[in-house]
């Protein structure tokens, strides 16, 4: 089972080009190679908008995947609206008042979305998250955008982390499972074990923000994806780069 995770397009208007990145056709670039790897399933795991959501580039997002023939899934960020996303993408019957998280069979693996659009679990989704983690197997695949520790990142870490790490941290060390968290946001390429918690963070299609500096600063313009692949109880988490588009 393959599953390829993209994340953080930060798409803007059209004709923007944020920071001079062609943000657009770092998508299309991105999703041709992606189509040649024949993933059963690809993750679009938040901030599909560039700073505030809006519904036509989300509707240019939905067009582009659908035109690629993938089956997909697609999850919120913080610069996203999960009641937003999930009318465009036409899922308005996985909106739990309004959050959009949902459990979805992908070949043998029931793999769990979070929304973290606001930064935190809320209670209902945090008793949706334990319930679901109870009747899980072994291991436990989750897509979430935020990750869920703090990630030795420090500009990230110090601004925009998400909130309430200790509660939902304790939800994934409460149980016997080996959680496998995939994630982005952070705009890095990292992995961080913690007890039964993996979490690996996906680099965003955007930019890579450098991982030492306590203020922003780009680290390079590569742009990736993430190939997991489940095959008799092992895993392989790759991550593939490719040039960005400057403008
Ligand atoms: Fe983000």
């Amino acid at each position: 089972m393959k599953i390829i995770q993209i994340t953080d397009l930060h798409i803007d208007d059209e004709e923007a080009y944020p920071f001079d990145i062609d943000v657009r056709k770092n998508l299309l670039r991105i999703l041709t190679y992606i189509e040649k790897y024949k993933p059963d399933h690809l993750v679009v795991s938040g901030d599909l908008c560039y700073r505030d959501p809006k519904p036509e580039i989300m509707q240019w997002v939905k067009e582009v995947l659908d035109f690629s023939g993938l089956e997909y899934s697609v999850i919120a960020g913080n610069h996203d609206d999960s009641e937003m996303m999930a009318e465009v993408f036409q899922i308005k019957h996985l909106l739990n008042e309004e959050e959009l998280y949902f459990a979805k069979r992908i070949g043998k693996e029931t793999v769990l979305f979070l929304d973290t659009a606001r930064g935190f679990l809320s209670a209902k989704q945090s008793n949706w998250l334990k319930r679901q983690l109870k009747n899980a197997g072994s291991d436990v695949l989750i897509f979430m955008h935020h990750p869920p520790v703090k990630a030795g990142v420090a500009f990230m870490d110090n601004r925009y982390p998400m909130q309430y790490l200790d509660k939902v941290q304790q939800i994934f060390f409460d149980q016997p499972a080996n959680v496998h968290v995939f994630c982005g946001h952070y705009h890095v390429e990292k992995t961080i074990r913690l007890k039964n918690l993996t979490v690996q963070i996906t680099p965003s299609c955007f930019f890579q923000i450098d991982q030492q500096s306590p203020e922003f600063k780009v680290d390079h313009h590569r742009i990736a994806f993430r190939e997991i692949v489940m095959d008799n109880q092992i895993m392989f988490s790759t991550v593939r780069y490719f040039n960005g588009s400057k403008k």
